[in-house]
């Protein structure tokens, strides 16, 4: 079964992000099936890997598209970004080093913080994204 399934409620009215984010949803899965399987070190690096990459550009998108429209929580949004980026490396490395495994908890941080994230700050950037034209 599925870790986390996309749904209305995670719609942030930006049809750019809501794709982006189905995607991370897939990514998330796919780890979580990856480590339910019991996959070695580098099926499992290698989807944690895509999953850093995949984050990584969606939030410069979101970066990007926020700074362009002169979006006033810009600040704050970025550094829940950082924030969230500098832990997942830190994880990544505990991981490939061999101090920390892939578990359930993991999983649920991950699962815990994307839905928290979008439902929170990237659901803030929707009406003034939309009131600029982007939908
Ligand atoms: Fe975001
Ligand atoms: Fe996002």
């Amino acid at each position: 079964m599925a870790l986390l399934t996309w749904n209305e409620g995670l719609s942030v009215k930006v049809s750019q992000f809501d794709r982006e984010h189905q995607e991370l949803v897939n990514l998330i899965n796919k780890l979580h099936d990856a480590m339910k399987e019991g996959q070695g070190k580098q099926v499992i690096g290698s989807v944690l890997n895509g999953l850093i990459s995949y984050t990584r550009a969606h939030f410069a998108a979101e970066e990007r598209l926020m700074k362009a429209h002169g979006y006033p929580l810009y600040e704050k949004h970025k550094r829940e970004h950082n924030h969230l980026t500098m832990t997942v490396l830190d994880f990544q490395k505990g991981y490939l080093e061999g101090s920390v495994p892939l578990s359930q908890t993991v999983m649920n941080f991950l699962k815990d913080w994307l839905t928290g994230h979008i439902q929170g700050v990237d659901r803030e950037y929707g009406p003034f994204l939309n009131g600029k034209g982007i939908k």
